[in-house]
Order: C-alpha cells, then structure tokens, then sequence
C-alpha cells in the first residue's frame, strides 16, 4: 500500500502533480480526452484543499527536443474548459526554468499550472538527477497520478520522487485497487478475454493469468498462432511463426494447470485485409487458403461472451478481431455487451479493448477501464511499476 493525498496535508503547499496527459492528436486539437477526465479528481481535490498546483506530463515521443508538434499548450486548454478553472501554461521548452520557477512561486492556492512537455528534454526518459531536482525545487510535495506511465523510470515518475515527500494520486490508487483486487483476491470465477495481434506481446500476461484465472479466452490475430500451434489450418490469418512453440507451451502448462484455455471454433474470415473485402464465415479450424481469420465466429462470439456473462471478475485485454472494419466487429462487440451486461467486476486493460468500449458507448457500464495500456499490461504480469515503487509507503 503507498500513501495517497488523502494521507497528507497539501493545504497552502506546491504540489507537483505528474499526470498522463499523454492524449490522441488530430490536427492540433485533443482528439480523446479520457485521460484528461481521469486526471480531474486529483487535480479539483487540490484545488479544494487550497494546494497551488503544477501539473506536467509528456505527450507523445518528441525524443529529447523541442518539437511544437508535441507542445502541451492544447492540453492546457482542454484541461481548463474542463476544470472550468484557468490553467496556466508555462511555454518554455526548457520545461524548467528561472521564469517556470517564479510562476511557481507566484502560485495562490487552488491555482493551476501545466508544464511544457517533459520529453522535450532528453533528461526525462534518461532519469538524470539534475533534471529531477529542478522540477522537485518547484514544489513542497509530489504527486504521482500518471498510472499511464507508472512503467517508465523516468526523472518526472522515478527521479523527483527521491526529494520530496512523494504519494500517489486518486487515479493511481483507483487503478492499483481494481488492477490489484482482481489479481490477488478476485471474485470467482476469475476469466481473463485476451486479443490483440501479438502472442509475443502478451507472453507475459498469459503466463501470470493461467496462474491465476479460472479460464482463459483467446481470440484477436493472436488466436491463430495458437490454432496453428495445436495442428489447426490458418489459411492467410496472422501467424507469428517465432511464437508457435511457445503457444504450445502456453497450452500445455494451462491444461497441467487445469485452466480451461479457450480459442475461437469458427471464424469471420476476409479474403484481403481491407474493409470492403469479401466476407465469409467459416466453421471449425481449417481457414481456406486465400483467406484470413479477421473477428471470432457468432458462435464463438456466442460461446465467450456466456463465460464472460457467468464470471464474478472479467479481465479483458485485446480486441476480438478487426474491429475497426464494420465487417469484423461483431466479436469484439458480443463480449463488451456481455461485459457491460454482466453483474460481475469488469476490468478494461487500456488500449484497443478501452478503444472498442469507448467506441461501442459502453465505457460506463464497465468496473473500471485502465488508463494505462502498457502499464497494466506490466501490472498484469505481476511487474514492479517504477513510478508506483518509488512512492512513500503507507
Ligand atoms: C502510454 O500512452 O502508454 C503512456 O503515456 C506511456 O507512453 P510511452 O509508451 O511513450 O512511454
């Protein structure tokens, strides 16, 4: 357990807030301001609490320059019209300096400011201690609410956390409660619904959840190098050549386990990857040549979502198919309604499947969606999180 804000006097201090507004893009404007919102209960506690507040964050993958492609500044606004506070955006690609400090300074409590992008200094990523002392000399006191990031040892999660009283913020402690919950003491029975394209992405996360759910649902591009690891014809459908011994593996350590491991028995298959492709149906594991496995069959979609319904805790990471081309969405659509009708905890592992619900408007009839794809991977895993590490325990 780590202190939270909750544990700690912040009144008429400078708290420096690290929080992921690492948000989509399109032209110039926040696209998706989820993490934006997940960030506002932190943020208005302080303002309530009479904190002067410095948030910072990085926003895409500058790569240690200034780049005004990845400037902060529409965050800043997003975040203000949101807050329906002023936010004050400090623009000096420096991210720190004389001035940056003096606004700091200058804060009234409940005041706001946003750094500029963290990444346009090579120090960020590279943990340096300088860097990390100039942003902790802005502050009383640091706050980490960047789950999204919480797996990178960086100088704004890892490094400033060593000169100042340093907890977790709500959005942190949400995610480690429903994340933590679920793999230590779930409701069962516990299903883990794994997609995506890459078995070579969630090697980890297959390995750490046959030791712990009850049943384990494969479907996504990554299916069929299971299919083809258990002698099944995969006709053109993503096949990881390199991981096929390893999906046998995988299989057979959940058959010593006795977690039932689930893969798709029929298929929506496509003859090109495209959405206006002809479309098929196809039964049973022998995919004609010519065509690719692109979404679960409806009877698979059927068969997942029934053990998706019967769970007490579902984990779902990885869409069921292509869910982007109208044709191929059925499967990822059958399991998210069953999630969202389902009375047992349902947990989103960011990304794509957070994407799928968002874009199904089911969001709200889920437990909990991360906000961290990469992070609650590695959480899922049963990895250490850096910037969770790094905070004072409780
Ligand atoms: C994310 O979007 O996963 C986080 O903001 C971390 O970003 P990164 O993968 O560029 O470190």
């Amino acid at each position: 357990m780590k202190k939270s804000i909750a544990d700690i006097d912040v009144q008429n201090k400078r708290v420096l807030v690290r929080c992921d507004l690492n948000v989509p893009m399109e032209n110039g404007r926040v696209s998706d301001a989820t993490r934006i919102d997940a960030s506002l209960p932190t943020i208005r506690y302080l303002m309530e609490k009479g904190a002067g507040i410095i948030l910072m964050s990085h926003l895409g993958r500058p790569g240690g320059k200034p780049d005004t492609e990845f400037t902060m500044a529409p965050v800043a606004g997003e975040l203000s019209a949101r807050l329906g506070a002023d936010v004050q955006f400090c623009a000096s690609s420096a991210v720190v300096d004389d001035e940056v400090q003096r606004c700091a300074e200058a804060l009234a409590p409940g005041e706001i400011m946003l750094l500029e992008n963290l990444r346009f200094r090579p120090e960020e990523e590279q943990n340096e201690d300088r860097f990390s002392k100039q942003l902790a000399d802005l502050a009383d006191i640091y706050v980490n609410d960047a789950f999204g990031t919480a797996h990178r040892a960086h100088a704004s999660t890892v490094g400033v956390a060593q000169y100042l009283p340093a907890v977790c913020g709500f959005l942190i402690k949400k995610e480690l409660d429903f994340l933590g919950e679920a793999l230590d003491h779930p409701k069962r029975p516990l299903v883990a619904i794994l997609g995506g394209s890459k078995v070579s992405d969630k090697i980890g996360v297959i390995e750490s959840l046959i030791e712990k759910a009850d049943r384990i649902i494969v479907g996504g591009g990554m299916a069929y190098t299971f299919i083809k690891a258990t002698g099944g014809h995969i006709g053109l459908s993503l096949l990881e050549e390199s991981s096929v011994e390893l999906a046998r593996d995988l299989l057979e350590k959940a058959k010593k386990n006795g977690v039932p491991f689930l893969l798709p028995t029929d298929h929506v298959a496509g003859d090109a990857f495209k959405p206006d492709c002809n479309v098929r149906i196809v039964d049973g594991v022998d995919i004609p040549d010519g065509w690719m496995g692109m979404d679960i069959g409806p009877e698979t979609a059927l068969r997942f979502a029934c053990y998706a319904g019967e769970a007490a805790t579902v984990i779902w990471n990885g869409p069921m198919g292509v869910f982007e081309f109208p044709a191929f969405e059925g499967g990822t659509l059958a399991v998210a309604r069953a999630m969202a009708e389902s009375s047992a905890i349902t947990i989103i592992g960011g990304g794509d499947s957070a994407a799928a619900v968002n874009r199904f408007g089911l969001a709200d009839r889920m437990s909990h969606i991360s906000t961290g794809g990469g992070a609650s991977m590695e959480f899922l895993e049963g990895k250490v999180l850096p910037g969770v590490a790094a905070l004072m325990d409780a």
